[in-house]
């Protein structure tokens, strides 16, 4: 994670920019690969968190899975190294071309959301003589307290089937003979940092289990993603409680001896990583009311503007003494706010800050919004110079 006194050469870098600590992501990999391996889960990296190449790579060199929501992601996927046969493809509304496509790519399994999109995928898997491998994505209606734009298991959200479904789905299933039903999925949202939400969703799946499939052995069954991280102090928790999910599943889950689970995790791997580094415009407003406006933009950080997300932020240029400030960006929205009223090393035109924990949903969820820049990443394991000139 980027420190007041690890800027170096950056100083110079123009800004915003992405600033990606590749050592903790590296440190992250191995703690999930290490917590996961010791109950023989497997996990793939929601690729929505961060599409970025190098990023992904890395993630891949790791051996995790890809969990991918889209066509461009699937090709992306592979491009940086997932193997096809670590890929699962979600999503309630995968066009005919994105089935096609990750049918001639071989993935692994699809996660289907409706019977219609079963129909459709056997279609397609018939026409090619082949059998694709289907996952049905159960809703499980269980709460998971968290923001309402990202809990996805309520049954007034859009995602998975509901019992009722279900029970047409398994009407319909016998009669499509190019898809092979391997086992069930869930995901009931995100940034969920209550591990007693994993354990009533465990609970959840045993018992759908039980009273909707009681005849079937699945050997998959994935558990989603949903791990939060801690926007608040990310500098004292660089790295989520990997060993606190996954041994949550593991206690609670009924698993047979013959099934997998699988998980798919996105912001709790990449999002302490990823700083969005940014410089300090004007400072303007009242004795009552300072506003630093910035040089990044909801265009390039929307989860403040979106979902009043609350993100740490640092004067990575002095130390010296505190006011208060909103920080605000360019952008013609008055939306486009990452802080109101936060304390900050007293801040001058030029200084630099750091908006941490933006390692997910950060820079995959930019926009040319007023015709910015898409902001660019840099990469720690890139940089040559410490940094030495600091304000006090
Ligand atoms: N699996 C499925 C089916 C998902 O929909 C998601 C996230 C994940 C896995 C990964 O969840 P994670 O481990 O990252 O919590 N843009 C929002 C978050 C949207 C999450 C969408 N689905 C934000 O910035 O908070």
């Amino acid at each position: 994670m980027i420190k007041i006194e690890s800027l170096g050469e950056l100083e110079s870098t123009p800004t915003p920019f992405y600033f990606y600590d590749t050592n903790l992501l590296d440190q992250t990999l191995q703690r999930v690969k290490e917590s996961s391996a010791k109950y023989g889960f497997d996990v793939h990296f929601a690729v929505k968190a961060n599409a970025n190449r190098k990023i992904l790579k890395r993630i891949a060199f790791y051996g995790l899975g890809a969990d991918c929501v889209s066509g461009n992601e699937v090709e992306l996927a592979i491009q940086c190294g997932f193997n096809p046969n670590q890929i699962v493809f979600a999503g309630v509304g995968k066009t005919d071309s994105e089935i096609e496509y990750a049918l001639d790519n071989k993935i692994f399994c699809f996660h289907s959301e409706s019977v219609q999109e079963l129909i459709v995928i056997n279609e397609f898997a018939a026409k090619r003589s082949i059998i694709a491998k289907i996952a049905l994505r159960l809703n499980p209606d269980v709460k998971a307290n968290t923001h309402h734009h990202i809990t996805t298991g309520m049954i007034e959200n859009k995602f998975g089937l509901s019992i009722e479904e279900v029970l047409e789905a398994k009407e319909v299933l016998p009669s499509l003979k190019n898809i092979k039903l391997i086992g069930l999925h869930y995901h009931i949202g995100s940034q969920i940092t209550d591990l007693e939400v994993f354990r009533n969703l465990s609970e959840k799946a045993n018992q759908l289990k039980d009273e909707l499939f009681p005849e079937s052995s699945f050997n998959y069954i994935n558990m989603g993603g949903g791990l939060g991280i801690d926007y608040s102090n990310p500098s004292s928790n660089p790295i989520p409680d990997f060993e606190g999910y996954f041994s949550t599943f593991h206690k609670n889950l009924k698993v047979t001896s013959d099934q997998k689970v699988h998980f798919e995790l996105g912001r709790s791997i990449v999002g302490q990583c990823g700083s969005l580094i940014t410089k300090v415009t004007y400072i303007k407003g009242t004795s009552k009311r300072k506003f630093a406006v910035v040089d990044a933009g909801m265009n390039d950080l929307i989860r403040p503007a979106l979902y009043d997300a609350s993100h740490a932020i640092v004067n990575l240029s002095s130390k010296g003494d505190i006011s208060t400030y909103d920080v605000v960006g360019p952008v013609c929205e008055s939306a486009d706010c990452f802080a109101k009223e936060i304390p900050l090393p007293q801040l001058q035109r030029g200084d630099i800050l750091a908006i941490y924990s933006c390692g997910a949903y950060g820079e995959v969820m930019s926009s040319r919004y007023n015709m910015r820049e898409i902001p660019y990443a840099v990469y720690s394991e890139e940089r040559l110079v410490p940094f030495t000139e600091i304000r006090d």
